[in-house]
């Protein structure tokens, strides 16, 4: 399994607290967090030649690990590489992609997921070659509009339409709805957080993603401490 990092000095943008901010491939390209985003996307590619996964869902052990974030900005950093990308908010507990890409959370996966309105109908395009698809209202019965046969029709559609198809979620540790996204993706990165995910979790984790049969691409080591400058001046 593929172990890809993330430096926590990487996000110093962040601070500030702005939504959009946490887009830091957009608003600093040239800068490290960018790069790390990058690396990671080419981690991605290769991570899996023989059967590249086109529907991967993004999710972590716990609450603010940093899945919503990795996920913009790995949306970000495939639409800056020419793939056809789509990222869709399948957190329909606590939203936050909209936010983050600045687009009018009105309609989106549940008018979908309700049979109300088409795929094309509910993408909004953020920024050139990246489509996103918000929550959409919430209704009370998240975990049952994720099994109807809808979801899996949309994500069929998806595969057809983009190169790669996002998909940000709630944690594993919290609610089942993770694992029935896992089930109909190609493939699953956990994002860790360095700072609090312990060893039972991750394990839990994996125990319960292992459990639908998804197929988990690798492990995002977020917000991991700066690495130590080397004998030589440089860092590994
Ligand atoms: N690599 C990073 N370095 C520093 N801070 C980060 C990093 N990744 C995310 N963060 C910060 O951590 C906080 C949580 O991030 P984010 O909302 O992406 O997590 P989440 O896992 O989606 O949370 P939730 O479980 O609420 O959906 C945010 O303030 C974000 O800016
Ligand atoms: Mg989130």
């Amino acid at each position: 399994m593929a172990r890809f990092r993330l430096k926590t000095e990487d996000l110093q943008k962040d601070e500030a607290g702005t939504p959009s901010e946490h887009l830091v491939t957009l608003l600093d390209p040239a800068g490290p967090a960018s790069e790390a985003y990058r690396s990671l996307r080419t981690n991605l590619l290769y991570a899996a030649m023989d059967a590249p996964p086109t529907v991967i869902l993004i999710t972590s052990p716990g609450s603010a690990d940093g899945k919503s974030t990795t996920c913009a900005n790995i949306a970000m950093v495939l639409a800056q590489a020419g793939k056809e990308t789509l990222v869709i908010d399948g957190d329909l507990r606590e939203p936050s992609l909209h936010k983050i890409f600045g687009v009018p959370n009105v309609s989106g996966l549940v008018n979908v997921l309700s049979g109300e309105y088409g795929l094309s109908e509910v993408c909004a395009e953020p920024f050139p070659g990246l489509k996103m698809i918000p929550t959409g209202p919430i209704p009370p019965y998240q975990a049952e509009l994720l099994s109807s046969d809808r979801f899996a029709e949309l994500l069929d559609q998806a595969r057809r339409l983009f190169d790669y198809v996002l998909i940000d979620s709630p944690p594993t540790a919290l609610v089942s709805d993770p694992m029935i996204i896992a089930a109909q993706a190609d493939a699953v990165l956990l994002v860790l957080n360095s700072e609090k995910t312990g060893k039972g979790s991750l394990r839990m984790a994996m125990r319960d993603l292992e459990a639908v049969g998804a197929n988990v691409l690798g492990t995002v080591m977020n917000k991991a401490p700066k690495a130590k400058p080397g004998r030589y001046g440089y860092s590994h």
